[in-house]
C-alpha cells in the first residue's frame, strides 16, 4: 500500500506540474460552499499545491490543502443585527435587497475575513501562488491578493450569467435576453421586462462600480498593506481575469454568447458521489410505494418560519395524500400532526433526489437544489423567497417540468391545485427525465472542465491571449459610438454642401440658362 502510494506521488509530481494555488472562498454560506467545494479538493487530488481561505472546515483534507479559517460567526452576527425571518425577504425589490442585505453584508464579510486571526497571519507569510482563485460574491477586495502574488486570477461564481461578469471580461452584456438574476419578471422579453432589466443593470452597475467597490477599496488598503506599487484599481485588478467559471449550463439556461475564457460549470457538485442515503431514509424512500413528496427550503431558509395559516394550507392538502411527505422542518412541532409526514431539521438532499420513488421536490428554488432537481429528473414546484430564485423557477416552468407558486399565493385550494397538476399530468415527469439527459450531455463532466480550464492558466501563466482586447477599451470605442458619430458627421456634412452647392448653382444665370437650353434640344 505505502509502495503504491510513493508510486502515485511520483507520477503525480512527475507527470502534472504541482502548483501553488491559492483559493479565496471565505463566504459561510453552506449552498455556497456546496458548489465551490469539489473545485479546490479536485485540485488537491490532482498533486497541486492548494491553500484555501475559508469559513467551512473539511473533516478528512488531505495534506497538501491547507486550510486558513476564517473567524466562525453567522453572517447575521456579523451585520449586526438577529437574524431575519427569511420568509419576509419575499416582499423586497432587487434594488432594496442589495441596499439591505448584499452590499451591507459582503462589506462586513469582507472585513471579517480580512481582520481574521489565521488571514492575517497568512498575508504575512513570504507564499508565492501561480494562480489566485476567488469566489466572486460581493468580496473584491480579496482579488488584491492576485496582485499582491503577482500571480493570474481566477473567478468562480455560484451565479449563472450576470452583469459583472460580463463587464469586468468584456462580453456582451446582451440585456435582451440574459436577464439579471436578482428580477422577477413574469415575461423577461416583453417590453416592461426589458425595460426593467435595462433600468436594474444601470442601477446595479453605477452603484457596484462607483460606490461598492469603494467601499472595498478601502478594506484592501486597510488590511492588505505593502502591495506592489503601482496598485491598479479592483475594476482593473478584475478586468484582468483570466478565466470565468460561472455556475449555469445552456441546457437549462439562456443561451448566451460567452468569450473562450467564460466556463459553464453548472452541475460541479453533482460530478462525484461520496455519499448514500442513512439507512433510515433508505428504508423510508423505499418503502413509499405511492411516491414521496419532498420539500426543503434550503439552508437559509426555515420552514419552521412559515406563517401559521401558510403551515396549516400544506399540513391540510398532505392530510389528503396518500404519498409519503418529507420535509426539512428545524423543529419538533410537526412530530405526530400526519399518518405520512416525516421531518428532519437537515436531510441529505442530493441523495434523497436521486431516489426513483421522489415524486416532485418542493423547493425555494435556490440554483443548487434546483440543478439537484435537474440532474435527477424531478419536477419541482417552485416557492421562490429572494435573489436568483424566482429566476431559476421561471426557466423550471418554461421548460414545463415544473410549476412557480407565489408565496403570497399560499392557501390550500392553490397548493392543492399545483400538487395535484404535478403529481397526475404527467408531463412534468417526462420533461424532467429530458431535462436530466440534455443536462448530463456534454463532451466533458462540469468538474473536470473547471479544472482543466484552471490548469490551462496555469500552464499558459495567466493566458493573455484568451483575454477580450475589448476589456481595454472606452465604452465609446468599444460600442462604435465614435465610429458612428464620425460617420454621421460625415454625413450631414456632405447632405449640407450638396445643398448649398446646388442652392448656389440654382442662382447663377449662366447655369439656368444651360439647364433652359438643355430641355430645349431634348
Ligand atoms: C504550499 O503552500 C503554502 C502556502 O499556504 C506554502 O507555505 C508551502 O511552501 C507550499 N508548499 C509547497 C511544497 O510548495
Amino acid at each position: 500500500m505505502a509502495y503504491q502510494r510513493v508510486v502515485l506521488l511520483l507520477f503525480l509530481t512527475t507527470y502534472c506540474d504541482s502548483a501553488n494555488i491559492l483559493y479565496a472562498i471565505p463566504f459561510t454560506s453552506k449552498s455556497h460552499y456546496i458548489m465551490l467545494r469539489p473545485i479546490g479538493l479536485e485540485l488537491a487530488r490532482r498533486g497541486h499545491n492548494v491553500t484555501v481561505i475559508t469559513a467551512n472546515r473539511e473533516t478528512n483534507p488531505p495534506p497538501n490543502y491547507r486550510e486558513i479559517m476564517v473567524d466562525d460567526k453567522e453572517i447575521w452576527d456579523v451585520m449586526g443585527g438577529e437574524r431575519p425571518n427569511i420568509f419576509t425577504m419575499v416582499n423586497l425589490s432587487a434594488e432594496e435587497f442589495h441596499e439591505k442585505i448584499f452590499w451591507y453584508a459582503g462589506t462586513a464579510f469582507t472585513e471579517l475575513t480580512l481582520n481574521s486571526t489565521a488571514v492575517k497571519a497568512f498575508l504575512n507569510e513570504e507564499n508565492t501562488f501561480d494562480l489566485v482563485i476567488c469566489e466572486q460574491f460581493f468580496q473584491e477586495a480579496l482579488y488584491a491578493l492576485a496582485h499582491k502574488y503577482r500571480a493570474p486570477l481566477a473567478l468562480v461564481t455560484t451565479y449563472g450569467n450576470c452583469m459583472r461578469h460580463n463587464f469586468v471580461t468584456g462580453n456582451p452584456l446582451q440585456v435582451a435576453t440574459a436577464i439579471s438574476e436578482f428580477l422577477d419578471l413574469d415575461d423577461p422579453t416583453s417590453f416592461w421586462g426589458r425595460f426593467r432589466n435595462s433600468y436594474f443593470t444601470l442601477y446595479e452597475y453605477v452603484w457596484w462600480k462607483y460606490w461598492y467597490l469603494g467601499k472595498q477599496e478601502a478594506l484592501v488598503k486597510k488590511y492588505i498593506p505593502g502591495l506592489p506599487q503601482p496598485t491598479p484599481s479592483l475594476f482593473d485588478i478584475q478586468r484582468n481575469n483570466s478565466l470565468m467559471l460561472i455556475n449555469s449550463h445552456f441546457s437549462y439556461d439562456t443561451p448566451v454568447a460567452y468569450l473562450p475564457n467564460i466556463v459553464e460549470i453548472g452541475g460541479i457538485h453533482l460530478t462525484k458521489t461520496e455519499n448514500s442515503l442513512p439507512k433510515d431514509l433508505q428504508r423510508l424512500l423505499d418503502d413509499s410505494k405511492q411516491g414521496v413528496i419532498y420539500i426543503n427550503f434550503g439552508s437559509n431558509v426555515r420552514s419552521a418560519e412559515l406563517p401559521i395559516e401558510k403551515r396549516d394550507a400544506f399540513l391540510k392538502v398532505f392530510g389528503k395524500l396518500n404519498q409519503t411527505i418529507l420535509w426539512k422542518w428545524e423543529d419538533k412541532t410537526l412530530h405526530g400532526q400526519l399518518r405520512n409526514l416525516v421531518t428532519k431539521p437537515w436531510l441529505p438532499q442530493r441523495e434523497i433526489l436521486a431516489h426513483p420513488n421522489i415524486k416532485v421536490f418542493i423547493s425555494h428554488g435556490g440554483l443548487i437544489g434546483t440543478q439537484e432537481a435537474i440532474y435527477n429528473g424531478v419536477p419541482i414546484i417552485g416557492i421562490p423567497i429572494y435573489a436568483d430564485q424566482f429566476n431559476n423557477l421561471l426557466l423550471v416552468q418554461q421548460i414545463g417540468f415544473g410549476r412557480v407558486l407565489r408565496y403570497q399565493d399560499i392557501n390550500e385550494n392553490a397548493l392543492e391545485s399545483v400538487l395535484n397538476d404535478v403529481l397526475t399530468n404527467k408531463s412534468y415527469a417526462s420533461k424532467a427525465k429530458e431535462m436530466s439527459k440534455r443536462f448530463n450531455d456534454r463532451p466533458m463532466n462540469p468538474l473536470d472542465t473547471a479544472v482543466y480550464w484552471l490548469e490551462y492558466v496555469i500552464r499558459n501563466k495567466g493566458a493573455e491571449f484568451i483575454k477580450n482586447p475589448a476589456r481595454n477599451m472606452s465604452w465609446y470605442e468599444y460600442t462604435l459610438f465614435d465610429v458612428y458619430i464620425s460617420v454621421a458627421i460625415v454625413v450631414l456634412v456632405s447632405v449640407m454642401i450638396t445643398n448649398m452647392l446646388i442652392r448656389k448653382l440654382a442662382n447663377l444665370p449662366e447655369f439656368s440658362i444651360s439647364i433652359r437650353k438643355h430641355k430645349k434640344v431634348q
